[in-house]
């Protein structure tokens, strides 16, 4: 595929907001023919050969940090999992110090999770390598509204016009806010369905409906994505009941699932706490839910990223 405008203004990618709907459109036909060769066991490629890739997580990951190593090797690249418990950071390195250290060693894909909101962004001025935003503080979470999309449009085909519900806690949601200006760019209508102790301050400047009632949020829902409740991210106590109590108003059964259209999928970024967002017969669902394919279209997702940005490094060879 050759494209003539950059799909990634400024060599990384680091959120979706600011990103345009050609943009989006395009990662996701990239991704969508990365799908296929997958799926056709033709996972080989050389496009990064020579190349090295390191994940950089301060923070825990399943999915992310192993769909990039999948990503980066099935493209050829060299992939180092950096572990940060055992990395000199737990001497006081700090993190510019940590990136300029890996730079050094002439790093082309910075893969970066950190608890800090713009920590890759930081990153991103001081190295010369491409960096990709793995997932920062409360702020966005590209790669997986990007998955997200391209699971949705395998299902539902164009973007444009679908309801798409986003439930639970949106405040500390990296994955709400990615998903939130994707979906806008791309002409969905996005609903917010969450109590008021788990909503954003800024929810009035998102473009977005708010629902604190499952049953009105989700009605006539083309698509249900739930979230994890984030205890690790809540400073202040209070904010929720109990888990059960958040379960029977904000869980998804059956019973609220049937508010939505009859053909509605459900997604979850992952990892679920069955029985407090999600119950498992929902999360297990064989036709409804989308949950498995969510993480199937990640390493499909991430070459396509790799590929785009790989185009643009600096260091040719
Ligand atoms: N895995 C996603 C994230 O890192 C969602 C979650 O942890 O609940 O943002
Ligand atoms: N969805 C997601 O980012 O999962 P991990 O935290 O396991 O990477």
């Amino acid at each position: 595929m050759s494209f003539s405008y950059p799909i990634l203004p400024g060599g990384h990618l680091l959120a979706i907001e600011g990103l345009e709907a050609p943009h989006i459109a395009a990662l996701l036909d990239l991704a969508e023919s990365y799908a296929l060769l997958n799926r056709q066991g033709k996972t080989q490629r050389d496009l990064l050969r020579g190349r090295t890739l390191i994940n950089l997580f301060f923070e825990d990951s399943t999915r992310t940090r192993t769909s990039f190593e999948i990503a980066g090797k099935r493209l050829g690249a060299d992939v180092i999992n950096m572990s940060v418990s055992n990395s000199s950071v737990n001497k006081g390195e700090t993190l510019l110090d940590t990136a300029s250290t890996l730079n050094a060693m002439n790093t082309d894909l910075l893969v970066v999770r950190h608890g800090q909101s713009g920590a890759p962004a930081l990153l991103a001025q001081k190295v010369s390598a491409a960096v990709i935003n793995a997932g920062d503080g409360t702020h966005e979470h590209p790669t997986q509204a990007l998955l997200d999309a391209l699971t949705i449009r395998r299902h539902k085909g164009d973007l444009r016009n679908l309801v798409v519900a986003i439930c639970g806690d949106i405040s500390h949601s990296r994955v709400a806010r990615s998903n939130i200006h994707l979906l806008s760019a791309m002409g969905a209508e996005v609903r917010l369905v969450a109590p008021p102790t788990l909503l954003p301050a800024e929810v009035g400047r998102l473009g977005v409906s708010v629902f604190h009632d499952m049953r009105k949020g989700l009605a006539g829902a083309d698509v249900v994505m739930m979230l994890r409740l984030q205890r690790e991210r809540m400073a202040a106590g209070g904010l929720v009941p109990s888990a059960r109590e958040f379960f029977r108003f904000y869980g998804l059964d059956a019973e609220k699932l049937s508010f939505a259209k009859p053909d509605s999928i459900v997604m979850h970024p992952g990892p679920m706490n069955r029985g407090i967002e999600i119950d498992s017969a929902i999360a297990d669902h064989p036709t409804r839910s989308v949950i498995g394919e969510q993480v199937e279209m990640g390493v499909a997702l991430r070459m396509a990223v790799l590929d785009v940005l790989a185009r643009g490094l600096r260091r040719n060879g």
